[in-house]
């Protein structure tokens, strides 16, 4: 009897050692979280991501069991507040963004109800992944011009968002903390340049610059800015020319967008409030819901495989505040 004591003690004392926090089912769904996304905290820590993540999943939770054109899960973000993940991955102040009169000529205005450049050809690169650094803006600037000139050439080729990060200061960019895809072209135009992922590979953080003009991959012969608010502009350029670079505003409930058409009542539509900026490579219509298809950079575990819908039409959280595409 003694013994049978003893081994159940022993084994109860092994369970705890084995896993010293077992208990609550927020830690178990916590736990398989963590070990999904490779995360590892100190005691301190663990209880504060706890805490956090148990909230954002209640919040997702909530959303879901709405009625709304989006769904929300669980992802690589969880873990975190929407005041760190801002700090990590959005701009860090107010951009020089938006066009008073943009140079973008319209064509015919007869659109097609749905295009998508993923299906047109091999037009987009793979979603990339920015880290923890508000370089947004480069990859943004990298997924149009890629496009752009795959279009012109049929020759797709993954270019280089550090070359951005390190090199194009001079033109109201500032590296991880913020910048402007209309910035960068008009960088790349006057650099005479932009360097392939391959040669100038991403690192995440801000270095010196180590462009090689014997390496130029890619130009830009000029920048088309589309005016501000005016996303029939967008529609156009999408429609009878290539993806389009833009900018709009992301608060605390994008974070956690999975699937479906995104709107929001939270954020703005203002030129001074976008903090986030993408690539439009389509549009198309749901339950007669009109949206962009857009390519995001926080990887493809992310959203849709890496994209996300926005709602089209709006001008929603300013997504037509500020959009680009070079001309090569
Ligand atoms: C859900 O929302 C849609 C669009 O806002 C509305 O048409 C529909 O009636 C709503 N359904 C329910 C069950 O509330
Ligand atoms: C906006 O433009 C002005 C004038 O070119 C510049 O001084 C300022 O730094 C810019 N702001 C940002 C955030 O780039
Ligand atoms: C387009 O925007 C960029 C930066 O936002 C600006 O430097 C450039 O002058 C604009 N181009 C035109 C043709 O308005
Ligand atoms: C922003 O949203 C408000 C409220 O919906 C609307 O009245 C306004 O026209 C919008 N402004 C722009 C620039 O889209």
């Amino acid at each position: 009897m003694w013994t049978t004591v003893f081994v159940t003690l022993l084994a109860m004392w092994e369970i705890s050692l084995a896993t010293p926090e077992l208990g609550t089912a927020e830690e178990y769904d916590f736990k398989i979280w963590m070990s999904k996304h490779n995360r590892q905290y100190d005691m301190a820590e663990y209880h504060q991501r706890l805490r956090i993540f148990t909230e954002n999943k209640k919040m997702i939770e909530i959303h879901n069991a709405g009625n709304h054109t989006f769904t929300m899960g669980l992802n690589q973000f969880s873990d975190l507040t929407f005041a760190e993940f801002k700090k990590y991955f959005l701009f860090k102040e107010p951009q020089n963004c938006s066009a008073t009169n943009g140079n973008h000529v319209k064509g015919r205005g007869h659109y097609p109800d749905s295009i998508d450049w993923r299906k047109k050809g091999n037009y987009v690169t793979t979603v990339k992944n920015q880290g923890g650094c508000g370089s947004c803006w480069t990859f943004s600037t990298t997924g149009c011009l890629e496009a752009v000139t795959a279009i012109a050439t049929g020759k797709l080729l993954y270019l280089s968002e550090q070359q951005l990060v390190d090199c194009a200061q001079a033109f109201n960019n500032h590296g991880c903390e913020g910048g402007l895809p209309s910035q960068a072209f008009e960088y790349i135009m006057y650099n005479k340049g932009l360097m392939t992922e391959e040669d100038y590979p991403y690192e995440g953080f801000e270095g010196p610059c180590r462009y090689d003009a014997k390496w130029a991959a890619a130009f830009v012969k000029n920048v088309v800015n589309i005016t501000k608010y005016d996303e029939m502009g967008m529609v156009d350029a999408v429609a009878n020319h290539n993806p389009v670079s833009f900018a709009y505003e992301v608060t605390g409930d994008f974070m956690h967008y999975k699937q479906g058409v995104y709107t929001s009542t939270k954020c703005h539509n203002t030129t001074d409030m976008v903090n986030h900026a993408v690539l439009a490579v389509g549009y198309g219509t749901e339950n007669g819901l009109p949206y962009w298809i857009v390519k995001n950079s926080w990887g493809t575990e992310w959203g849709m495989d890496g994209y996300f819908y926005i709602e089209r039409g709006k001008n929603m959280c300013g997504l037509a505040a500020c959009s680009s595409y070079p001309v090569v």
